[in-house]
């Protein structure tokens, strides 16, 4: 029986139907291993379930000579190096598509919890200041409907994010590489707009690009000093997609209305001027969690790795050229 490695709990009906077809030691605890551990786990074991947090770089997969799959229970994976595992002959799988919808749900929860100041009413209430029953100009938000909603990264999460504005009556500009067909744009009311156009002209700009070196502060001062005043900016992408540093003083300075995050440059350490300001929403990078999802996700994680250790070819493989 091949040796796997679990680095996290999954559901136990996951483990309890992989167990069956390998020898799995699994870390019990929902928080990562430290890097050193994993490596000293990670001996003799032909694959390995993992979270983002996990990391495996250069040093780690040549300390790791028995390793033919990595199954990231999550569709990024920028904790992998990815050309490094192809030169070694390891398969690296992802878990795209179960998380779409759930991730966009959870993008539009934030994005309206910020226009309309969910976060800030709920600490008052519960705070005790809430004396004096209904005020003309209690926490005035901003309305979502009839909005111009700017979407950058036009992939399955963006088009998800899309579909959902057309409840809002929204207009939406997007920005990506490749255009959407005719078709797809006229059924989501969606146009391609160049990057500057959508930040100066949107009420909301989402950015849902995965991410890599090349979107490495995609939006930092530059862009934000693009956006309108009103206008409010959602992550729910990765950490170091937006300049964090830039976002904070852009906040403080209220060079922008407000922002809705759940996603951090180095989380969960984030930047702790965010804790101060009322104007952003804050989650803990909770974007896929629901619990059919995860169990999705994990499920997913689980068929990709049995394929590779039992020579299919894995539903999501990220290193095509391994297929
Ligand atoms: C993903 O699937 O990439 C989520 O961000 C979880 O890490």
């Amino acid at each position: 029986m091949a040796r796997i490695l679990v680095t996290r709990w999954v559901f136990p009906e996951v483990i309890e139907a992989l167990s069956k077809r390998f020898e799995l030691e699994q870390n019990p605890e929902d928080r990562p291993w430290p890097p050193e551990e994993l490596a000293r786990r990670l001996n003799a074991k032909a694959g390995v379930m993992a979270t983002v947090m996990d990391r495996f770089d250069e040093a780690i997969l040549a300390a790791s000579p028995d390793l033919k799959v990595i199954s990231n229970i999550a569709v990024g994976y920028n904790n992998i190096d990815v050309p490094a595992c192809t030169r070694r002959g390891i398969r690296v799988t992802n878990t795209p598509g179960v998380l779409d919808d759930t991730t966009a749900d959870l993008t539009w929860a934030l994005l309206m919890a910020a226009a309309r100041r969910i976060a800030e009413g709920d600490a008052y209430v519960r705070r005790g200041d809430w004396k004096i029953a209904f005020g003309v100009r209690a926490f005035l938000g901003q309305d979502i409907h009839h909005a111009t909603l700017g979407i950058i990264g036009m992939g399955r999460i963006g088009r998800a994010i899309a579909r959902r504005a057309l409840g809002f009556d929204m207009r939406v500009l997007y920005h990506n590489r490749g255009h959407l067909s005719d078709a797809e744009e006229k059924s989501l009311n969606a146009r391609w707009v160049e990057r500057d156009e959508l930040l100066s002209q949107s009420d909301f700009v989402v950015v849902m690009v995965p991410y890599s070196p090349a979107v490495h502060h995609m939006i930092g001062a530059a862009e934000i000093a693009k956006m309108k005043p009103s206008a409010i900016l959602v992550n729910t992408a990765r950490g170091g997609v937006v300049d964090d540093a830039a976002l904070v003083e852009a906040l403080e300075q209220k060079r922008i209305a407000g922002a809705a995050l759940d996603v951090f440059e180095g989380e969960p350490k984030l930047n702790p001027t965010f804790l101060g300001l009322a104007n952003v929403a804050l989650t803990p990078h909770v974007g896929s969690s629901s619990r059919a999802t995860r169990l999705k996700m994990c499920e997913t994680a689980a068929t990709n790795l049995s394929a590779v250790l039992e020579g299919r070819t894995p539903p999501n493989l990220v290193n095509k050229e391994l297929g």
